[in-house]
């Protein structure tokens, strides 16, 4: 039986990566950030060139000092198997945390181990949310095109705010927009009612980067 996790090697892909450090031990860098492990076996985990070889906590403190003041937030009711890629978004477009409202456990499965790197915190239900929402100073912001909505594209996003995403069959509950400050559409032309929640979720995340974030900084990882 393999003893490696279904988890872990999602992380290791194989075709990508790297192999021993040249040179062998000898060569190896002396900062601590470094794992000695990967230095000495190679790299396979799916992160950019900037952390390959780095211990895991390293990577995960050097992303704590450069996330993005925006939160993300997904309804688990059902097990979407969209959480999993909402996740991997949010590490991409460096969320400072991920909260999931409902059942604790959710599919991990489009997470792809970026919830490894990724804070992620439990909320029972959309009132406790609001709670912790209004003690951190930040706005809720809805995500779903419902009667009321405002379009997202020409919305001023506040750099500190937490974006709520609906589930695929039942979208934003009444209870997360009865506490949401704002719920924001994204413009559709065809015939379906509505988009991915996952793909939603990364438009959203998007048009919070072109308001607020460092382009140049994240064309140069
Ligand atoms: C499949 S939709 C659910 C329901 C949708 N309100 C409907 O009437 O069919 C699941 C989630 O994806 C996001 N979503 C999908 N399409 C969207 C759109 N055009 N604008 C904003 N959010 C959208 C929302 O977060 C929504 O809760």
């Amino acid at each position: 039986m393999d003893p490696v996790s279904h988890e872990e090697s999602a992380e290791r892909v194989p075709s990508h990566g790297v192999g021993p450090w040249p040179g062998g031990e000898q060569a190896w860098p002396p900062d601590e950030r470094y794992d000695p492990e990967l230095l000495r076996d190679g790299d396979r985990r799916n992160v950019v060139d900037r952390y390959r070889y780095w211990r895991h906590e390293a990577i995960v403190a050097d992303l704590d000092d450069r996330r993005h003041p925006f939160h993300v937030a997904i309804e688990n009711w059902q097990h979407d198997l969209n959480i999993g890629s909402v996740v991997r978004t949010a590490n991409a477009f460096l969320a400072r945390e991920v909260h999931i409202v409902g059942r604790r456990r959710w599919n991990r499965r489009g997470a792809m181990v970026t919830d490894r790197y990724q804070h992620v915190r439990h909320h029972p239900d959309a009132s406790a949310l609001a709670t912790w929402a209004t003690g951190a100073g930040l706005p809720v912001i809805g995500i779903d095109n419902l009667p009321g909505s405002v379009p997202l594209e020409t919305y001023e996003l506040p750099r500190q705010c937490v974006l709520v995403f609906g589930q695929e069959s039942v979208g934003l509950t009444d209870e997360v927009r009865e506490v949401a400050d704002a719920t924001l559409a994204i413009a559709q032309y065809g015939s379906t009612r509505s988009i991915n929640a996952g793909a939603a979720a990364a438009i959203a995340m998007h048009a919070w980067v072109r308001q607020h974030g460092d382009i140049e900084a994240g064309h140069d990882l």
